[in-house]
């Protein structure tokens, strides 16, 4: 089944678990894929790019599994222009209850030249192909000119035309590479809708990468021009410096409603908590000066905006902090309160907890955190409820207890407990400093550890007794993986991240990613 548009709605194709896990480091699993992706789903994404299925077992697994969980949004799989891949994709899909193949063929010269080796006759045949064959699986299929942004007019147009008449319902028109500027771009979108004869048969889509710092740029100008639909991501993530972040592109036309003649159907309040999911999840932190997600989007530092914004909002903020999602960060709940109190406030700030289990494993951090820590903020329950669902999530590695010795004028010393695939075992060590010593105490349990790239360690909220937010980064051949942890004490926090990448390492070994697959 299909869903379909009209021209004042601007659909929102997410991307984040397919391009978004192209992003070196990102890699997720099933598990984390399919909570990403209902998280989506309550967003109201239109069309959920679930992953490449081709590319490996694990990313078929992973787009079956989002396929079959997910209902209201449709479920996107990516297939090159030939057979295999768009078999593998249909395959994939089969559990959907609204499905799209998105296949793909370069179209620019150096990209037809270099790297597929083919003439442009010959790419155009192909195209035709695969649209074909993709919609002997879904009558949804999109067709996506890859390096677009640098094709040649007149051979796009024939292209474009061309996967029409084959039975694209959408044309994505993606700036592969970063290059475009926004003025430029979005001629290239008003060329192609006044030039391609059938060009009222489709959607036109935008893909934009943000090599030159564009990506929302370029989108936002496509849409000024007639697209109506745009590609993005949580947080931007995506393929080097990524692609347009969903939450600029959403709320740039919410909030420029005399600009856009046309809107998405987001749920923007639930956008934080996606992003803030996203970069628990992929261990990618989320820049304090970020628009919208940020830290400090909404906080105001100097003096005179402050007393503006006091004395009247709108003075110094074009858009309410709560409408994505932003709390007023006033203490929400303490030790006293219990399990529904608990429950409610994370379904409040956009947390619904998987099942029962989930929410014990909350709750009990919550008793825990709360006893060492009397003021209990929204932001601590968005660490503790991502904490304690990781814990739940299948991995090798988990911290049963940790001990450390630190003595002015002495060597650290620290003893760990671990549970590993499911059987306590015992380490300690020596280091520089309690989380060097804890560190060592690790891997004397776990050999397989890769090198330590990036240690680091933020506040959540404020005061000597904030929960500490600790981000790790392991190297292994190539390899790179984030691991996050939260606690009020930051060595355990240290522990957390540590354990939770070299849980990444392990699963990303075990499984080939895409990224490694040669595809
Ligand atoms: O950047 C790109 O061109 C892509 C295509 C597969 C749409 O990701
Ligand atoms: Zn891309």
């Amino acid at each position: 089944m299909t869903k379909q548009n009209t021209s004042d709605r601007l659909i929102i194709f997410d991307t984040t678990l397919r391009d978004g896990e192209q992003s070196p480091g990102a890699s997720m699993t099933l598990e984390e894929k399919v909570r990403i992706a209902k998280v989506l789903e309550e967003m109201q994404v239109d069309i959920i790019e679930a992953g490449f299925p081709i590319a490996s077992p694990g990313d078929f697994e992973s787009v079956k599994a989002v396929a079959t969980a997910v209902k209201n949004s449709t479920v996107c799989g990516l297939a090159r222009s030939l057979d295999a891949d768009i078999e593998r994709a249909g395959e994939a899909l089969k559990p959907a209850e609204f499905s799209r193949i998105h296949t793909f063929i370069a179209t620019s010269p150096i990209h037809m030249k270099e790297k597929l080796r083919m003439q442009p006759d010959d790419v155009l045949a192909q195209a035709i192909k695969s649209v074909k064959k993709a919609r002997q699986y879904t009558d949804d299929v999109e067709f996506s000119a890859e390096d677009a942004g640098r094709s040649e007019l007149d051979f796009l147009c024939r292209v474009v035309e061309a996967a029409i008449d084959a039975g694209a319902s959408t044309i994505n028109i993606p700036d592969t590479v970063g290059y475009n500027i926004p003025h430029q771009f979005g001629e290239l979108i008003k060329q192609l809708l006044e030039r391609v004869p059938n060009a009222d048969k489709a959607i036109f889509s935008v893909h934009c990468h943000n090599d030159l710092g564009l990506a929302v740029g370029n989108s936002l100008a496509s849409v000024l021009n007639g697209a109506r639909q745009v590609e993005c991501t949580i947080n931007g993530l995506g393929e080097r410096a990524g692609n347009a972040s969903l939450e600029e592109v959403v709320m740039a036309v919410r909030t420029r409603q005399d600009v856009f003649e046309c809107d998405t159907n987001i749920n923007t309040r639930i956008i934080l908590p996606a992003s803030r999911l996203v970069s628990s999840i992929t261990g990618f932190p989320v820049q304090p000066n970020k628009a919208i997600v940020g830290k400090n989007a909404f906080a105001h530092e100097s003096g005179i905006h402050q007393d503006g914004v006091l004395k009247s909002r709108e003075t110094y903020e074009i858009m309410r902090a709560q409408d994505v999602g932003w709390s007023d960060n006033k203490i929400v709940l303490g030790k006293h309160s219990g399990r529904s109190a608990l429950r409610s406030r994370l379904e409040e700030i956009g947390i619904k907890m998987d099942s029962e289990e989930a929410l014990n494993a909350a709750f009990s951090r919550f008793k825990d955190v709360a006893d060492r820590k009397h003021e209990i903020f929204d932001e601590d329950l968005r660490a503790i409820a991502l904490e304690s669902q990781a814990t739940l999530e299948h991995t090798h590695y988990h911290l049963v207890s940790s001990w450390v010795c630190s003595e002015t004028g002495e060597t650290p010393f620290a003893k760990v407990t671990l549970k590993v695939d499911g059987e306590e075992v015992n380490g300690e060590a020596q280091g520089g400093g309690s989380v060097d010593a804890v560190f060592s105490a690790i891997k004397t349990i776990i050999k397989d550890h890769g090198t330590l790239e990036l240690y680091s360690v933020n506040s959540i909220t404020s005061g000597t007794d904030a929960q500490g937010e600790v981000t790790v980064r392991l190297e292994k051949e190539g390899l790179e993986v984030y691991g996050n942890g939260a606690d009020t004490d930051i060595v355990i926090a240290s522990a957390y991240a540590y354990l939770d990448a070299l849980n990444k390492l392990a699963i990303a070994t075990e499984r080939e990613h895409p990224q490694y697959s040669g595809v």
